[in-house]
């Protein structure tokens, strides 16, 4: 089943553009494909951050970017870049014809069944061409404090106990799906340690993504106000400021790039 949808806010999540985007760089950095792709599909595109990064690397090839939320995809188009912007639901996305290169930048944690939706997002390939994608792994002390926030007798009885529900799982998890499928599997994670001004960033970076489908569940002005500022003061106390008033902000992120 397609998991129920967040609202997206392009504007809050492009509030960190720069460190967003920094995983995608270096993954597109390190993508080799014995030819130059001709089609390039991008996955969960969101404001089109992820699908500029294709087209500077590889600026002849014809682009596609998908994406559920109409809010993303508007700010997309209103972008310059030239691709063809397609609102679906990557869960059923069947294009018509084979991709040199799928990529999903930071997408596909949102989408349910990785056992059976990564090795079909593979079949949407073409030989010679590649399936990329980077993902966080949902660990780390803003993921401990969401938990332990949602599951206190205050909020419990409005959220469900797996509030922070990403799709996400660990490399050899996609090794052992990709591996006989793929003529060579490339893996990595790294944790982008940001340097952000102050407790608050942090939780202004996770009301872009991860927080959003909890807001959603709060239709209540008040109560969003409220939760957030629980939230908020948990968050000062997991992520101290540093001498200069800055903390820093670790968080482990994911790759894979299958060869076909
Ligand atoms: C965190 S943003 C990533 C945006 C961009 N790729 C980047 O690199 O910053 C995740 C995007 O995935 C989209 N998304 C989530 N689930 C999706 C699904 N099942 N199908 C299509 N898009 C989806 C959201 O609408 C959102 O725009």
């Amino acid at each position: 089943m397609p998991r129920e949808k967040p609202t997206w806010d392009p504007g809050t999540y492009l509030k960190f553009e720069r460190e967003r985007t920094l995983p995608c760089r270096d993954l597109v950095a390190r993508i080799q494909l014995a030819r130059e792709p001709k089609t390039m599909a991008d996955l969960g595109c969101g404001p089109g951050n992820s699908t500029a990064v294709l087209a500077q690397r590889w600026p002849d090839a014809q682009l596609i970017g998908v994406d559920s939320s109409p809010a993303m995809l508007e700010k997309a188009r209103s972008s310059s870049l030239k691709a063809e912007w397609i609102l679906s639901d990557m869960f059923v996305w069947e294009p018509p014809r084979p991709f040199d290169l799928v990529f999903s930048n930071a997408a596909l944690q949102w989408l349910p069944d990785h056992g059976s939706q990564v090795p079909r997002l593979l079949g949407h390939v073409a030989d010679g061409g590649a399936l990329a994608f980077q993902l966080p792994s949902g660990s780390g002390a803003w993921a401990d404090v969401l938990r332990a926030v949602t599951a206190s007798p205050r909020w419990s009885g409005r959220f469900s106990s797996n509030a922070v529900d990403l799709s996400t799982h660990e490399l050899s998890f996609y090794y052992g799906l990709l591996s006989h499928l793929s003529s060579r599997v490339e893996l990595w994670e790294t944790t982008y340690v940001h340097v952000l001004q102050g407790p608050d960033a942090v939780v202004e970076w996770t009301s872009g993504t991860a927080l959003r489908p909890l807001l959603d569940r709060l239709p209540e002005e008040a109560e969003r106000a409220s939760f957030v500022a629980d939230y908020a003061a948990s968050i000062a106390e997991a992520y101290p400021r540093q001498p200069d008033g800055m903390v820093l902000f670790p968080f482990l992120r994911r790759f894979v790039i299958a060869y076909r």
